[in-house]
């Protein structure tokens, strides 16, 4: 459950890639509550609609943004546009992404690419792009990248190294802006209920659905429904938290004063539960 605050972010900006779904989807809606004008980016429309007609109704503003984040003049193009039509940008959270469970030794070139240019570069760009307009307008910042657990351990894979990268791109990015208002932190989850299963081995996902005693037949690749996943949360809520949960842990690093700077925020249910391959 996203939290209801003060509309302390009234005034502010923030972009979200991946707005469309799961975490990034939950950060939208936490940022909308508390008034902050979020522009809201992915490739399917619909559920960003419904989630802009969510926020305007807690109070706050919202813009959906058609874009593949893959692609580095879209990125730019939307930070551009967030400014234009705002006047500001304050947060960007760099949170689209997406998971290829293949080996090495047997997994496709082809998803290596996407989870390349998805999972690293639309995050360095989005990094880069945020930087300058926020330094052109002396904008007091926050740039959130959302990394994985999977960072912490050596051998979690092709995902697990694209999620390394995005620590490493944390860190050093910190560095650059010590002497900017802008403060960058890493968000590392564990296990959350979103869409991101798709591309989990699907014996392991129909073993969660049928532990929580959902009646679903899952199909690797295909949207799990949304009330499936909102089913799912209840019952598996000891290794599979709340995309909400991860929305408030963005919340308190963006709304700190910016000479609090929240490096990193590991956060995943109580349990741990690896993926299998
Ligand atoms: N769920 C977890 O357990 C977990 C754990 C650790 C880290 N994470 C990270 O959390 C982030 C969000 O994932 P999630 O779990 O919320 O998965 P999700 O429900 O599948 O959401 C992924 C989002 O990324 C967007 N996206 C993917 N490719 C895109 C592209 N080329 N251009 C624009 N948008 C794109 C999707 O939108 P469209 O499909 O509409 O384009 C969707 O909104 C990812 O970076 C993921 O690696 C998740």
């Amino acid at each position: 459950m996203i939290q209801r605050t003060q509309q302390v972010l009234r005034g502010r900006t923030a972009i979200v890639t991946g707005a469309s779904s799961g975490i990034g989807r939950a950060i939208a809606e936490q940022l909308g509550a508390a008034g902050a004008h979020v522009f809201l980016v992915g490739r399917r429309v619909e559920p960003m609609e419904a989630t802009r007609s969510q926020i305007i109704g807690d109070g706050g503003d919202a813009t959906v943004v058609q874009a593949d984040v893959r692609s580095p003049a879209a990125v730019r193009g939307i930070v551009d546009r967030a400014v234009a039509e705002t006047g500001t940008l304050n947060i960007m959270v760099n949170n689209a992404g997406v998971y290829d469970p293949a080996s090495i030794c047997e997994g496709d070139p082809e998803n290596w690419l996407a989870m390349l240019e998805t999972n690293i570069l639309a995050v360095l760009v989005g990094c880069q792009a945020a930087v300058r307009a926020m330094r052109a307008i002396k904008a007091e910042g926050h740039i959130v990248n959302i990394a994985s657990n999977a960072a912490q351990r050596r051998d979690s894979g092709v995902y697990g190294s694209t999620k390394h990268a995005v620590d490493s791109i944390s860190g050093s990015l910190r560095n650059e802006l010590e002497g900017d208002t802008i403060r960058v932190t890493n968000i590392l989850p564990g296990i959350y209920a979103t869409n991101l299963s798709r591309d989990w081995d699907p014996a392991f996902v129909q073993g969660l659905l049928d532990r929580a005693g959902i009646d679903h037949r899952v199909v690797r690749g295909e949207y799990l429904p949304e009330d499936v996943l909102t089913h799912l949360k209840g019952p598996m809520r000891q290794i599979m938290g709340d995309p909400a949960d991860v929305a408030r842990a963005v919340f308190y690093a963006v709304t700190q004063p910016i000479d609090v700077n929240v490096l990193d925020i590991c956060i995943r249910p109580p349990k741990r539960i690896d993926l299998p391959g």
